[in-house]
């Protein structure tokens, strides 16, 4: 810019100051420009940073005093729910006692479990997706005593194992850890 104006204040003499005072305008405005995309782009950026609330809600604890037997509870963890279970006895017996062979996708219940009676699954249908029914005592779950998701008709056992139905695969085990015999730590 310097070279392009240099001749024009030299041939219009006084207008050279107002050309001068227009470099200025234009370079002051120029500079809130910048200031100004500065300004709009740094929320955008910070935008995509992880918000503290939604670090906090990559775990999730869960007090499992109050769940009585044959009792559960949904809880959210990362946007899904999550369904703990305290089995009965014979809930655990029932997932033990079938053969893997009769399984669509064979799993024993010990590989699914941490503590016998503390059953912890993602409560989403993996066939597309449907959040099954069986977690108030009033709800149906199924023929095999676990959930049944009325999407489409699968049930699962009291090991959230597939079996009846379209869903492919069992419901998902999600990462999680005791840390002390009556709290979990999902995530
Ligand atoms: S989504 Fe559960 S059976 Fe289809």
């Amino acid at each position: 810019m310097a070279e392009t104006m240099a001749p024009a204040k030299a041939a219009h003499g006084a207008e050279g100051s107002g050309e001068t005072r227009r470099d200025f305008l234009m370079l002051t405005t120029g500079a809130f420009a910048a200031v100004g995309v500065g300004v709009v782009v740094w929320p955008f950026i910070h935008s995509m940073n992880p918000a503290r609330d939604v670090l906090a809600l990559s775990s999730t604890e869960v007090d499992l005093a109050p769940i009585a037997a044959g009792q559960a509870v949904t809880v959210m963890w990362r946007g899904k729910p999550v369904f703990v279970r305290n089995r009965t006895a014979e809930e655990v017996q029932a997932a033990r006692a079938t053969p893997l062979s009769e399984l669509k996708d064979p799993a024993p219940d010990q590989g699914r479990v941490q503590r016998d009676q503390w059953l912890v699954v993602v409560g989403v249908c993996t066939h597309l997706g449907c959040v099954p029914l069986g977690q108030k005592s009033s709800d149906p779950r199924g023929d095999y005593n676990g959930w049944f998701c009325p999407c489409h008709g699968s049930h699962y056992d009291t090991s959230g194992r597939i079996r009846k139905g379209p869903a492919p695969t069992n419901l998902a085990v999600p990462e999680y850890s005791f840390t002390s015999p009556t709290q979990i730590r999902i995530g």
